[in-house]
């Protein structure tokens, strides 16, 4: 390992896991597992805000999970855990909240997003806005600061939320002494915009993923619903114009990716060959992992005792954070 850092990321389980998910956070966090400690935790109480279907919440949290052990982390570096079996984060979440100024939630992306969206449709500023959405970042610095993260890598679209994490941090420490570590932002490597089967990018809401774990045949029959224009075979294709294109390249060497750019280029080649060209890759680099996937989600118990191993480490880790914290906020003893 090359320093003592330790990583952390939550994956919220809202949907099926899609190859958007894989390209965009789950195999960077699998090449960060095999040079840091790497902390993995399935944010199932930051799922609350929009899901109302417990079952569904548990068989993503299987699915995530299942994931998670089949793509290839470094498990000897990985703490993997379900959120809610620590509730000591909802614990250093309440007590969060007394130093975290108003505003600071006010000026939140996500919220802001929401009251933007009702004032434009002449709605109540905080029609459909629960707590949970409005709170949802005090949670967020609560995860980070419990388990002491150094680096929290995410998406640009979560910077905002952990550059919170740290101003929530300061002024904790401000007022009772050094508790916390400031955990930084780690901007990952933009994979650019992901897109799904209609061109636009691959998302739960658009009803245009491909699932990352579909079984060969229906991950076929996904690759063949990819919507493409009316070139010919025989005409040149732009590649970076091709959702089929932008997808095989994150699957594929650098040689293979030349390869099939340049076969766009020269024309000759029909969107149906590139179609099954972009399966038979994705089908390779994704069988191994489907297999033990398949394994694991049959044996939903191998999954519940790998959680339940990860959830009393973390729980033993939360456990020291929350002496301390209480130590320095109700004046209980060490
Ligand atoms: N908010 C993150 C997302 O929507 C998920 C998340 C919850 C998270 N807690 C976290 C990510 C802590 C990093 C660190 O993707």
């Amino acid at each position: 390992m090359s320093d003592n850092k330790i990583y952390l990321s939550g994956i919220k389980p809202t949907g099926t896991v899609h190859l958007g998910n894989y390209i965009g956070m789950l195999s960077q966090m699998r090449d960060i597992s095999h040079e840091h400690k790497t902390v993995m935790f399935i944010a199932d109480l930051h799922a609350l805000n929009i899901m109302r279907d417990a079952n569904a919440v548990r068989e993503h949290t299987y699915e995530i999970a299942a994931i998670i052990m089949s793509m290839g982390f470094n498990m000897n570096n990985v703490l993997m855990f379900r959120q809610s079996d620590v509730p000591a984060v909802c614990e250093l979440s309440t007590m969060l909240t007394n130093v975290t100024p108003k505003g600071l939630m006010d000026r939140a992306h996500s919220y802001k997003a929401a009251v933007d969206k009702n004032i434009s449709a002449g709605n109540d500023t905080d029609l459909g806005v629960n707590m949970g959405l409005y709170t949802y970042p005090i949670l967020m610095a609560a995860d980070i600061l419990l388990y002491n993260s150094d680096i929290v890598p995410v998406g640009a679209d979560q910077k905002q939320h952990v550059e919170f994490a740290r101003d929530i941090a300061g002024h904790f420490n401000t007022i009772y002494g050094n508790v916390f570590r400031l955990p930084e932002p780690q901007i990952m490597p933009d994979a650019g915009i992901i897109p799904g089967l209609d061109g636009r990018k691959m998302s739960k809401s658009y009803d245009n993923i491909i699932p990352l774990m579909a079984p060969s045949a229906e991950l076929k029959k996904r690759i063949m619903r990819i919507i493409t224009d009316s070139k010919t075979p025989d005409e040149s294709k732009d590649p970076d114009e091709s959702t089929i294109y932008m997808l095989y390249r994150h699957f594929a060497t650098a040689a293979e990716s030349a390869d099939l750019a340049e076969k766009f280029r020269a024309g000759g080649m029909g969107y149906g060959t590139a179609k099954t060209i972009l399966f038979e890759k994705l089908d390779s680099v994704l069988s191994p992992m489907r297999v033990q996937y398949e394994y694991l989600m049959a044996n939903s118990n191998e999954l519940d005792d790998a959680l339940s191993n990860g959830a009393e480490i973390a729980r033993r880790i939360a456990d020291k954070t929350m002496t301390r914290v209480r130590h320095v906020m109700l004046g209980t003893k060490k």
